[in-house]
Parts: structure tokens; sequence; C-alpha cells
């Protein structure tokens, strides 16, 4: 018998990992568990009473943990004798996705054999029961996580976002060389073979990195040189007049990030950047449009970060710029143009960081949100997300670069039907015109429960309906590709997809040259000979 499932808990990984480890929450989540006590250090005796169908019988055994990658994953192997019951053993694939700094993705998969009179019951009797002791087995662990969660909440001290204050220090850095906090400057950057390998000392312009939270032991590996931002000729990442704007205001930006309007947190090298007012419905300030290129430069020289998820907090993406704030900073053509420059120099640092992005849309993603969205390498959409961009209900015209990514995503027809008509449109409707690439659980078909399942009381797994679930899964996989081979394909296809003249050939040429006599290209070749992993460092 095999199954699989999946449980959402409002935990840290820690903690998850934590309660996995701890007999006591062991024993109270097991269901019928009358003692579990450990005998060496991953070996535990335990005894459980169980019914299955007609068959009730008191099961004596072990339990044991192998395969342990801290906090990740591990296996769970029980197996255990009912005398003229029979016997049953169960091996329990357990894995731990960090979602969000408080929310962990419990994924299993189990496999289950019995023997002797249980195994006379026949498979559906079997089967239906194992579904079921597995549903009371995550109710009961969901319910000792949430205990420790409460009771590790009210001690917490508040803690400071992760790299935020590298990310103060890098905005408040002075000019240097032309560059603002690490923007690049706004002439094409020198070519990757000057820059991308051998620079182990820090370039004059480089901002502090930001640190990982809980840094994985993959992760803990030599620094490799920082890969600089890749601007496209046709797109500069941020122009003189951005880095101005971001000098003349780095009070507001600094602020952005001292309030956490925009959060960053790095976990199994994946960065998630948080768009953080929720009661606006995480619409975006002049200020953090002009905060964003400092983010996107400090993650671009983080080498223990491998991808970027851009994602708003609570229940929205992002429902455009700050209406009411437009009285003040939009308020004439002047203004309204700066405002224009900063809104293109925020969608640049995050069309262009090297890195692969992947954008996590729950609830509206309107306006200038969906400008954000579109500057990511992928949309992954929740089944709730609305997308939409009213302009033309506030008499303002989407801008150049906002509306060239949305005719490369959707074709001049949609592209048009979107922009005149101003309509709002769901996810299935962004996903058959490409505007997304994919709508979580959109796909997952329930089964209905058996008449032996309602009757034991089983219930039926929601599919998995976060996007942020998929969205980690991609960059982790993403993570452990050659990060000059993807810079490289990024830089390429950007460039490409900007049209005629938006491809810098000679740049390009640099990037394909230094990637061939990079020390991951030897890597490469040396795991395939192997047949192992490669182990890219980005150099
Ligand atoms: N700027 C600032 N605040 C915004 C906002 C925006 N773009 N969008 C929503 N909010 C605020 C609302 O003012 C409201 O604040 P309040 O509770 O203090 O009044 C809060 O978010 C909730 O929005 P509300 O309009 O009450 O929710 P709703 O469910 O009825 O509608 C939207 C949600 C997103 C459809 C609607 O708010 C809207 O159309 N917003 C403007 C979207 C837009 O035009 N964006 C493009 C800007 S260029």
């Amino acid at each position: 018998m095999e199954m699989a499932g999946e449980s959402r808990l409002e935990a840290s990984r820690e903690l998850v990992w934590d309660a996995l480890n701890d007999p006591v929450a062991l024993q109270a989540s097991i269901p019928g568990c009358e003692s579990l006590e450990r005998t060496a250090d991953n070996e535990f005796t335990a005894t459980v009473v169980s019914k299955v169908g007609p068959i009730k019988a008191r099961f004596a055994g072990k339990v044991s943990l192998s395969n342990i990658t801290p906090p990740r994953s591990y296996t769970l192997t029980g197996e255990g004798s009912g005398g003229a019951a029979g016997f049953a053993r169960a091996d329990i694939e357990v894995s731990l996705d960090a979602l969000e700094p408080t929310v962990t993705l419990l994924r299993y998969g189990v496999k289950a054999n019995v023997g002797g009179k249980l195994a006379q019951l026949g498979s559906r009797m079997i089967d239906a029961a194992a579904r079921k002791s597995a549903d009371d087995f995550f109710e009961l662990f969901r319910k000792q996580v949430d205990a420790r969660a409460a009771d590790a909440s009210s001690s917490a001290s508040p803690s400071v976002p992760v790299g935020m204050e590298a990310l103060m220090q890098a905005v408040s850095a002075p000019a240097v060389n032309g560059a603002v906090n690490g923007v690049q400057a706004a002439p094409p950057a020198p070519a990757a073979a000057e820059r991308a390998p051998a620079q182990g000392s820090a370039s004059p312009v480089s901002p502090p990195q930001i640190e990982p939270r809980d840094a994985s032991p993959a992760s803990a590996t030599p620094a490799p040189p920082a890969i600089a931002p890749a601007p496209s000729p046709a797109a500069p990442p941020a122009g003189p007049p951005a880095q101005a704007q971001i000098a003349s205001h780095q009070a507001e930006v600094m602020d952005v990030l001292m309030s956490e309007k925009i959060k960053v947190w790095i976990s199994d090298q994946v960065a998630v950047v948080t768009i953080n007012r929720p009661k606006s419905r995480n619409a975006m300030t002049y200020a953090m449009w002009l905060a964003m290129p400092s983010i996107m430069a400090a993650l671009d020289r983080n080498p223990e970060v491998r991808a970027v998820i851009l994602a708003g907090a609570e229940k929205d993406f992002c429902a455009g710029a700050d209406i009411p704030e437009f009285e003040k900073v939009r308020a004439d053509v002047a203004q309204a143009t700066a405002y224009e420059v900063a809104v293109d120099a925020c969608c640049d640092a995050i069309a262009n960081i090297s890195k692969p992005t992947i954008a996590v849309l729950r609830g509206y993603c309107l306006g200038g949100g969906a400008h954000l969205a579109m500057s990511c390498d992928f949309r992954f959409a929740a089944q709730d997300a609305m997308f939409g961009i009213p302009a033309a209900r506030l008499s303002i015209i989407y801008g150049v670069r906002g509306t060239r990514k949305l005719l490369s995503l959707v074709g001049l027809t949609q592209a048009k039907k979107i922009l005149y008509g101003a309509q709002r449109f769901d996810a299935k409707h962004a996903l058959s015109i490409g505007f997304v690439d994919l709508v979580a659980g959109a796909l997952a078909v329930t089964a209905p429960l058996s008449l032996l399942e309602r009757l034991i009381g089983a219930k039926r797994h929601a599919a998995n309906s976060d996007p942020m679930a998929d969205a980690r899964v991609f960059a982790a996989s993403l993570a452990g590709n050659a990060p000059l081979s993807m810079a490289g394909a990024k830089y390429l296809l950007n460039g490409m997809a900007m049209g005629t003249g938006g491809l810098d050939l000679g740049r390009a040429e640099a990037l394909i040259a230094a990637a061939a006599g990079s020390e991951d290209y030897r890597e490469g070749r040396a795991a395939f000979a192997e047949k192992r992993e490669p182990r890219f460092l980005g150099c």
C-alpha cells in the first residue's frame, strides 16, 4: 500500500523539525500510541493499539529514523507485531519545505505492508484504515506544532528581518564611481569576461551582502565571486536619473527597509522578497519603487542566493501604485515623469538580476503590480488571483517597459484587450493567454471518497493550492543549476525579447566565453564523468 499527502503548518521549519524528533510530540500524534521510549539516538520502542476493520490489536515494536537531513527530511520506519493479528511495517518519507519564515509544508509518502490475519482483510479495508491513521496523525501533529508555535511566539523577541541591516548600510552608503548603493551606473557594465570570474576582492561599489538566516549545509560553500547584475542595453537597470532619485530620497528608502514595507528572507539558497503593506493590498509607494533596485543589487551580489521569489504579504500580490499618494508624488507632469523613471528602474532591476526570478501571485495583481510580476522570469498564480491593468480608468498611459513586457507575454490583441478594456481577469484566463505559467492546484483531480473511507471518517486531502509551494520546488531545482549558464541564458533571452538592437552581441559573446572558461564548466564535465550531481559555485 502506498500513499502520499501534505500538511501546511503555521510554524517555522526548525520548530516543525524539532517536533518531528521529539518522542513526546510523536507519541501524542500517533493514534493509539501508549508508549514511545528512546532506546538509541534515532531509535525508539513503541506500543500502539490499532484497529483495522474488525481486528483490534496491541502492536509492540520499534520506530527508527534514517536518511536524516536536518531540518529538511527523514525516513521514519515503524514495524511491530500484533501477536495473532499479524504484523505491520510502514516506511514514511517526511520532508519539510520552508514556505515562509513561519509556514512549513510537510510532505509525506507512505509505503506500508501487513502480514498474518491483517493481510486477509483485503487491500481496500487496509488502505482506508491506513489513510485514516495518516489523517489522524497529521491532525494531532498539527495540534502539537500549533501549541509549540504559540509558546515560541509568546517568548520570542522581535526579529530583525534577514539582511535588513546590510541593506540599510547599502542604501545609506555614499555613491561611489557613479553608482549608488551597488546599483550599476547607466553605461553598459563591463563584459562578463572582465568581471565575472576571478574577482575575489570586493568591488568598490559592492553593497554588503545579505546573510542567510538558516544557511543550509549545501550553501556552506566558499563564496564565489559576485556575479554582477546583467543590465540590458535596451533597458539599463537604473540610469543616472533613477540613481539621483534614490540618493535624494535616501530617508524614505531607509524607512521602507526599517518599517519592513519590503521584507527579505533567505532560506535554502532562495531569497523571498515580500511586498508588505497588506492593509493597502500591498500597493507600492514611491519610496518602495525607489528601494527595490538596492535590494535586487544586494541579492545579485550574494553568492548564497541562487533564485529569487517575489511575493505579496497575506492575501494579495500588489494592487499597483499607491493611488492616494499621487497627490503628493505624482501631482504634475515633472513628478509623473520622475515617478515613471522610478517604476521602470524598479522593474528593470527585477528583470535584470542575473538569477532566476519567480513571482508568486495571490489575490490582486493590478497595474504596477502586474509590471512587477511581468518583470520576473516566471509567474505562478493562486486560483484566486485577479489581474488587470486599469490605466485607462485613471487616464494613465502604461509605461514603455511594462507595455513591451505585456506584448511579449500575451501578444498584440490580448495586450490591447487588457490595456483598452482595463478589465480584470482571473487566473484561468491569465493561464490561457500566457500571462502566467502555472495556476497552483489547477490540474489536481480530486477523486471522491469511497464509501468505506466515508464510513471510517477519512478526509480527502485538499490539493496544493499555494503557488509558493510550487515556486519553492521550482526555485530549488534551479538553485542546483549552473549560475553562469542561467545568467547568460537570461541575458540573451531578455535582450532578444527586446527586439532589434535589444541584445549587445559583444556582451553576449563575452558571457558565453566566461562560462566556457569557468570552474563550473570543469565541474559540470567532471560530475558527468563521475556520474554524480554537479556542485556549482557560480564562477
Ligand atoms: N493604492 C492605495 N491603497 C489601495 C490601493 C492602491 N492601489 N488599492 C487598494 N488600496 C486600499 C484601499 O484604499 C483600502 O484601504 P482602506 O481600507 O484604508 O479604505 C484597502 O486597500 C482595501 O481596498 P478596498 O478597495 O476596500 O478593497 P476591495 O476588495 O473593495 O477592492 C481592489 C480591491 C484592489 C480591487 C480596489 O482596491 C482597487 O481597485 N484598487 C486600485 C487598483 C488600481 O487601480 N491599481 C492601479 C494603480 S496604477
